[in-house]
Protein backbone atom coordinates (compact mmCIF):
# COMPACT_ATOMS: atom_id res chain seq x y z
CA UNK A 1 0.00 0.00 0.00
CA UNK A 2 1.69 3.32 -0.90
CA UNK A 3 0.76 5.65 2.04
CA UNK A 4 1.11 8.65 0.71
CA UNK A 5 -0.39 8.27 -2.76
CA UNK A 6 -3.38 7.04 -0.66
CA UNK A 7 -3.43 9.87 1.41
CA UNK A 8 -3.59 12.45 -1.56
CA UNK A 9 -6.46 10.44 -3.57
CA UNK A 10 -8.73 10.60 -0.55
CA UNK A 11 -7.78 13.96 -0.02
CA UNK A 12 -8.89 15.49 -3.54
CA UNK A 13 -11.87 13.51 -3.02
CA UNK A 14 -12.90 15.01 0.83
CA UNK A 15 -11.55 18.84 -1.38
CA UNK A 16 -14.79 17.98 -3.91
CA UNK A 17 -16.82 17.46 -1.11
CA UNK A 18 -15.85 20.23 0.97
CA UNK A 19 -16.25 22.65 -2.00
CA UNK A 20 -19.76 21.12 -3.35
CA UNK A 21 -20.97 21.47 0.39
CA UNK A 22 -19.55 25.26 0.62
CA UNK A 23 -20.98 25.82 -3.07
CA UNK A 24 -24.79 24.43 -2.18
CA UNK A 25 -24.25 26.30 1.36
CA UNK A 26 -23.79 29.89 -0.31
CA UNK A 27 -26.12 29.35 -2.98
CA UNK A 28 -28.89 27.87 -0.76
CA UNK A 29 -27.83 30.19 2.30
CA UNK A 30 -28.74 27.12 4.72
CA UNK A 31 -25.37 27.39 6.64
CA UNK A 32 -26.15 23.89 8.90
CA UNK A 33 -23.92 21.97 6.91
CA UNK A 34 -21.32 24.89 8.16
CA UNK A 35 -19.54 21.98 10.31
CA UNK A 36 -19.60 19.66 7.50
CA UNK A 37 -17.96 21.67 5.39
CA UNK A 38 -14.96 23.05 7.27
CA UNK A 39 -14.09 19.53 8.74
CA UNK A 40 -14.40 18.35 5.40
CA UNK A 41 -11.90 20.39 4.34
CA UNK A 42 -10.01 20.73 7.19
CA UNK A 43 -9.54 17.06 8.41
CA UNK A 44 -10.55 15.64 4.81
CA UNK A 45 -8.72 17.55 2.32
CA UNK A 46 -5.81 19.71 4.69
CA UNK A 47 -4.58 17.11 7.01
CA UNK A 48 -4.30 14.45 4.72
CA UNK A 49 -2.35 16.08 2.10
CA UNK A 50 -0.18 16.83 4.79
CA UNK A 51 -0.02 13.53 6.21
CA UNK A 52 0.83 13.22 2.20
CA UNK A 53 3.95 15.10 1.96
CA UNK A 54 5.39 14.19 4.91
CA UNK A 55 5.11 10.35 3.92
CA UNK A 56 6.75 11.55 0.66
CA UNK A 57 9.01 13.85 1.79
CA UNK A 58 10.34 11.25 4.57
CA UNK A 59 9.33 7.86 3.74
CA UNK A 60 11.10 6.67 6.85
CA UNK A 61 8.19 8.37 8.95
CA UNK A 62 5.65 5.05 7.72
CA UNK A 63 7.59 2.91 10.39
CA UNK A 64 7.21 -0.22 8.77
CA UNK A 65 3.06 -1.35 9.40
CA UNK A 66 2.72 2.02 11.48
CA UNK A 67 1.29 4.00 8.12
CA UNK A 68 -1.32 2.22 7.27
CA UNK A 69 -2.57 1.64 10.99
CA UNK A 70 -2.46 5.22 11.01
CA UNK A 71 -3.86 6.08 7.31
CA UNK A 72 -7.16 3.02 8.16
CA UNK A 73 -8.04 4.42 12.06
CA UNK A 74 -7.77 8.12 10.45
CA UNK A 75 -9.97 7.24 7.47
CA UNK A 76 -12.55 5.50 9.62
CA UNK A 77 -12.64 7.96 11.81
CA UNK A 78 -13.23 11.14 9.92
CA UNK A 79 -15.57 9.12 8.04
CA UNK A 80 -17.87 8.44 11.29
CA UNK A 81 -16.66 11.94 12.19
CA UNK A 82 -18.52 13.75 9.22
CA UNK A 83 -21.26 11.51 9.32
CA UNK A 84 -21.93 12.09 12.72
CA UNK A 85 -21.45 16.10 11.69
CA UNK A 86 -24.49 15.64 8.33
CA UNK A 87 -26.85 13.83 10.99
CA UNK A 88 -27.30 16.48 13.01
CA UNK A 89 -27.11 18.97 10.55
CA UNK A 90 -30.03 17.28 8.95
CA UNK A 91 -31.64 15.61 12.06
CA UNK A 92 -31.59 12.59 11.39
CA UNK A 93 -31.36 11.52 14.75
CA UNK A 94 -30.69 13.78 18.06
CA UNK A 95 -27.22 14.68 19.02
CA UNK A 96 -27.53 12.44 21.74
CA UNK A 97 -27.98 9.73 20.39
CA UNK A 98 -24.93 10.56 17.86
CA UNK A 99 -23.00 11.43 20.48
CA UNK A 100 -21.47 7.91 20.53
CA UNK A 101 -20.55 7.77 16.92
CA UNK A 102 -19.31 10.93 17.23
CA UNK A 103 -17.18 10.39 20.47
CA UNK A 104 -15.72 7.02 18.73
CA UNK A 105 -14.76 8.33 15.94
CA UNK A 106 -13.09 11.23 17.57
CA UNK A 107 -10.89 8.58 19.56
CA UNK A 108 -9.99 6.93 16.62
CA UNK A 109 -8.66 10.20 14.78
CA UNK A 110 -6.71 10.59 17.68
CA UNK A 111 -5.19 7.30 18.10
CA UNK A 112 -4.33 7.41 14.12
CA UNK A 113 -2.57 10.86 14.75
CA UNK A 114 -1.00 9.40 18.08
CA UNK A 115 0.95 6.76 15.79
CA UNK A 116 1.53 8.87 13.15
CA UNK A 117 3.27 11.08 16.12
CA UNK A 118 5.12 7.84 17.46
CA UNK A 119 6.50 7.21 14.24
CA UNK A 120 7.76 11.24 14.05
CA UNK A 121 9.20 11.35 17.85
CA UNK A 122 11.07 8.06 16.68
CA UNK A 123 12.52 9.52 13.53
CA UNK A 124 12.65 13.50 13.80
CA UNK A 125 14.01 13.93 16.93
C1 LIG B 1 -15.80 26.38 -3.57
C2 LIG B 1 -15.14 26.73 -2.47
C3 LIG B 1 -15.82 27.11 -1.17
C4 LIG B 1 -17.06 27.65 -0.96
C5 LIG B 1 -18.13 28.01 -2.01
C6 LIG B 1 -17.20 27.87 0.47
C7 LIG B 1 -18.33 28.38 1.10
C8 LIG B 1 -18.46 28.63 2.44
C9 LIG B 1 -19.62 29.22 3.09
C10 LIG B 1 -20.91 29.65 2.35
C11 LIG B 1 -19.35 29.31 4.41
C12 LIG B 1 -20.29 29.87 5.50
C13 LIG B 1 -19.98 31.35 5.66
C14 LIG B 1 -20.85 31.96 6.77
O1 LIG B 1 -20.82 31.46 7.90
O2 LIG B 1 -21.53 32.92 6.46
C15 LIG B 1 -18.01 28.80 4.63
C16 LIG B 1 -17.38 28.73 5.86
C17 LIG B 1 -16.13 28.20 6.08
N1 LIG B 1 -15.31 27.61 5.13
FE1 LIG B 1 -15.69 27.47 3.16
N2 LIG B 1 -16.05 27.45 1.11
C18 LIG B 1 -15.16 26.97 0.15
C19 LIG B 1 -13.89 26.43 0.38
C20 LIG B 1 -13.31 26.27 1.63
C21 LIG B 1 -12.01 25.66 1.87
C22 LIG B 1 -11.09 25.10 0.75
C23 LIG B 1 -11.79 25.69 3.21
C24 LIG B 1 -10.63 25.20 4.01
C25 LIG B 1 -9.56 24.57 3.52
C26 LIG B 1 -12.95 26.32 3.83
C27 LIG B 1 -13.09 26.53 5.18
C28 LIG B 1 -14.16 27.18 5.76
C29 LIG B 1 -14.22 27.53 7.17
C30 LIG B 1 -13.16 27.27 8.23
C31 LIG B 1 -15.47 28.16 7.38
C32 LIG B 1 -16.03 28.73 8.68
C33 LIG B 1 -16.90 27.68 9.34
C34 LIG B 1 -17.58 28.21 10.61
O3 LIG B 1 -17.60 29.43 10.83
O4 LIG B 1 -18.12 27.37 11.35
N3 LIG B 1 -13.85 26.63 2.82
N4 LIG B 1 -17.50 28.38 3.40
Amino acid sequence: MNIWRSFLLVAVLYLLGGLLVGMYMGGSHDLELRPLHTHLNLLGFVMMTLFALVYRQFPQMECGRMAPIHFWLYQVGVLGMLLALLGVAWRLAGEDMLAPLRGASEGLVVLGVMVFGLCVWRNAR
